[in-house]
């Protein structure tokens, strides 16, 4: 994180606070957020893109704490679930910059969405046009047709959704993108007047995750203004915004890629100039959905070594009281991390580590290829950076592990965002 620095007797701080304090205050596993990172990084993606809306993608992370920071900060809020939406009502967050995403919106998703007049719905089905014409608020709620354009940003195949053949959106290559503006604006009267059903604000696509190939974003923009462009030339109607989706990737280990805020800004609006010119459309309002870009490296979490082995191949694995529960991430993609020693100066060097979790499942490694000081040893402290995007948000209670606090950090003091579940709140829901 940004304000993260290392101590001279071996601890971290962030925010001000140092690790060792806030694991001996809120206990371990502890999720650490950076707030001035998260802060920063909001300011720099409005920066980069002037006057195009950001919606943070709140499944990266979110909670009251979290939606009332992106609130503050002028983002929109991008949500998928009647969940996530009660999370942004609870902070009355404005209901014009909340858009509501997914392939596969319940009724409940719906209702709540049009309930709380989310600013646009994202549109991924015929039978969701054809759901929302028919809401009796649905003529008020201003509604974004997802597309996948068929690109491929390169990332793994669980994060890519841009392409044909993936459950998400209208595929642009059949015609099935075209055709759902067309049932769209067919529901409209010759100038909208005596529009049934949503107004088309505009087109939504989203490449997927963890994609640093800035040349698919490109892309994608040329292809959707071409979509555009299509579509005014068939309806006579230019539809105001563009929303080019997320995925913005980020370095998890040093010497991995980054997507530059400032680089993406620049590359993607020339794109979508360029390719306005060539069709002769107005630019359209930009809108860009970063998740992972905004809360990947605010987190940090803290783990207590709970034993340490000799590994049969060398090194030693070392166990630590969290896991998958709260880090799926390397189990369902492979993802890598790096890992140090908190809270106290190693000796004797640094020696190849494996740090496993606690969960019974050999898949639950959290860091392969650690180098950790040769003393490590039970009690000791381990942080594990960049985890502030999907862990938090992804993580459950397998093995009845309780899931770990959320705590934000900034000016030397610091606050909890989520705390620490009991076991009461496991028990809770089970009333058998
Ligand atoms: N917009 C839409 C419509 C999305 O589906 C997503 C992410 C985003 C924006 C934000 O993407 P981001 O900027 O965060 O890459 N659990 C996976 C990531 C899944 C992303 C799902 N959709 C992981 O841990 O890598």
């Amino acid at each position: 994180p940004a304000t993260a620095r290392a101590e001279p007797d071996g601890d971290v701080s962030i925010g001000g606070v140092r690790i060792a304090a806030l694991a001996a205050r809120y206990g371990t596993p502890l999720q650490i957020l950076d707030e001035e990172d998260v802060r920063g990084r909001c300011r720099a993606f409005r920066d980069a893109f002037g006057d195009a809306e950001i919606a943070y993608a709140g499944k990266a992370f979110l909670c009251r704490g979290m939606a009332s920071l992106i609130a503050e900060e002028g983002l929109s809020l991008d949500v998928c679930s009647d969940g996530e939406l009660a999370v942004a009502r609870a902070v009355r967050f404005p209901p014009g910059r909340v858009l509501m995403h997914g392939n596969a919106k319940t009724p409940d998703d719906l209702r709540a969405a049009l309930g709380y007049g989310v600013g646009r719905v994202v549109a991924d089905s015929f039978s969701e046009i054809a759901r929302l014409a028919a809401a009796p608020d649905g003529a008020r709620t201003r509604m974004l047709i997802r597309v996948a354009p068929g690109v491929d940003g390169g990332t793994h195949a669980a994060l890519t959704t841009g392409t044909d053949g993936q459950k998400f959106g209208f595929p642009l290559s059949t015609g099935a993108a075209a055709e759902a503006v067309r049932r769209v604006l067919g529901q409209h009267d010759a100038g909208g007047r005596g529009r049934r059903g949503p107004e088309l604000a505009g087109l939504h696509c989203h490449l997927g995750s963890q994609i640093t190939a800035l040349d698919a974003f490109e892309e994608a923009a040329r292809r959707m203004v071409a979509l555009l462009a299509a579509v005014r030339d068939e309806h006579g109607v230019v539809l105001p915004e563009l929303d080019l989706g997320g995925g913005f990737g980020v370095a998890y280990r040093p010497g991995e890629a980054e997507v530059d805020p400032r680089e993406l800004g620049e590359r993607v609006r020339r794109a979508v100039r360029e390719a306005c010119a060539l069709h002769r459309l107005p630019v359209p309002r930009l809108v860009l959905e970063p998740g992972r870009a905004i809360a990947a490296h605010a987190g940090v979490t803290a783990y207590r070594v709970v034993s340490v082995k000799r590994a049969a191949a060398g090194g030693v694995l070392v166990a630590v009281d969290g896991g998958m529960s709260d880090n799926p991430r390397p189990g369902l993609y492979g993802a890598a991390y790096t890992v140090r020693l908190a809270g106290r100066r190693g000796t004797g060097g640094d020696r190849a580590a494996t740090v496993v979790g606690r969960h019974c499942e050999a898949g639950d490694v959290l860091v392969r290829d650690a180098r950790l000081p040769a003393d490590v040893r039970p009690g000791d402290l381990l942080a594990v950076p960049c985890t502030g995007a999907y862990h938090h948000s992804m993580a459950s209670n397998y093995n009845l592990v309780r899931r770990p606090p959320v705590v934000a950090v900034r000016d030397g003091r610091a606050r909890t965002l989520v705390r620490r579940e009991t076991a009461e709140d496991l028990l809770a829901r089970d009333v058998g």
